[in-house]
Parts: C-alpha cells; structure tokens; sequence
C-alpha cells in the first residue's frame, strides 16, 4: 500500500466507455458517504493543463505521435504537481478520468510510440494509482455512443477502426500485467451496476 493519506482512483477506456458517466455517479456516491472527492480527468485539470488539452484535441494542427506523448505528459506533471498530490496528501479521494495508461494504450499501442518510451515518462511522473477501473465496451457500442453525443469529432474521435482496435488490445494488455492494480469491468452493463461494483471494490481495497 502507498504511503500517502488519500486514495488515488483512475478510470480508463477506449471512446464511449461510460467513464465520464461513471466517474460523476462514483463520485456522488462517495461524496453522500462524507468523503472528500476531488474528481478530475486528464489531460486537463490545471489551466495549463487544460490549454494543452485543447491543442491535443483539435484536429486543427497536426502533431507527431511523439508529440502528442510529451504534450500528455507535460499536461500530467501540471495536474500531478498542482492538483493531484496535494489533493493526496490532505487525505481526499482523487477520482481522475484517464491517466497514464491511457498514453501507453493510445500513443505507444495505437499509434506506435516506443512502450518504453511511455513506460519511463510514467516513471518519471513517479505516481501510480491504487485502483485503475478499466471500462471495456465493443467497438459497435463505442461507435454508437461517440455518434449520440453528436459532438464535432476531435483528434482522437477520427482514428480508424485498425488503431481503435489495437488502443483496445493495449488497455487489455496493461490490465492483466498489472491486476493488482487494474480492474477490468463491463461497460455494456447499466451505469449503476458499473458504479456499485467499483465502490464495493473501492471498500474491500482501501476502506474508504
Ligand atoms: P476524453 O474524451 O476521455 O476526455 O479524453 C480525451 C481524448 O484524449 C481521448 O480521445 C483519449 C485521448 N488521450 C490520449 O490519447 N492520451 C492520453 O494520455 C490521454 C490522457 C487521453
């Protein structure tokens, strides 16, 4: 077990997993049990941040896959430094929607960066989850849910089905080399059975 006081949960994914959803019902329920819940998503959370989310999402400027990795990262060590940690070290639960895995299943397995080029900016970052709930859905339902939202589609949104497939391929990889960390669940499943099994999970684990 860590060190630190707080919790530190992430939720991962392919496209239209159910995260989001699931990462704000996590976060009420545990709320209504009194905890202190920081809940916030990558890459984002800090101004700084937050402006290099919106050039990685536009589809506007072209980025190498390399690119986009050191962006992710550097948006991470703004979130870790400034948000998350302090968050961690008051004892708060840190819900975070995507974190490093995300960059290992998306830019090293989708799109062909070096794993250990990841693997060593993760260590670098030098903080690891003690849940990581990974929300697996087929590619139909990812698809169909990414459509429903009627959004404009951003960088991410317009990889092919090859990529999409291997990023799947990635988080499942991740998952079962760590399954002390990782949780792999149902996000075909309603949205609340999802959450009541992460926070049975969440219980059993860190007695929060
Ligand atoms: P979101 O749609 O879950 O808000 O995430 C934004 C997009 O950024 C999503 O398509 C996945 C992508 N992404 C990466 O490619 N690498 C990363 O490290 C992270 C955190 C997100």
């Amino acid at each position: 077990m860590n060190e630190r006081p707080g919790v530190f949960i992430t939720l991962e994914g392919g496209e239209g997993a159910g995260k989001s959803t699931a990462a704000l019902r996590l976060t009420a329920l545990l709320r209504e049990a009194g905890q202190e819940v920081l809940a916030t998503r990558e890459p984002g959370g800090t101004p700084g941040a937050e402006a290099i989310r919106a050039l990685l999402l536009s589809s506007d400027t072209a980025l190498t896959a390399m690119t986009q990795t050191m962006l992710h990262f550097a948006a991470r060590a703004d979130h870790v430094e400034q948000v998350i940690r302090p968050a961690l070290a008051r004892g708060a639960v840190v819900i975070c929607d995507r974190y490093s895995d995300s960059t290992m299943a998306y830019q090293a397995y989708g799109m062909g960066v070096d794993i250990s080029a990841v693997a060593a900016l993760t260590r670098l970052i030098g903080l690891t989850p003690d849940i990581t709930f990974v929300l697996e859905v087929p590619e139909a339902i990812s698809k169909a849910r990414l459509k429903s939202r009627g959004a404009a589609s951003d960088r991410y949104e317009q990889m092919g089905r090859e990529v999409m497939d291997r990023i799947a391929q990635g988080f499942r990889a991740i998952a079962a080399a760590e399954p002390a960390r990782c949780v792999v669940l149902d996000g075909t499943e309603p949205v609340e059975t999802v959450v009541g099994r992460m926070r049975d999970i969440i219980l059993e684990r860190t007695g929060r």
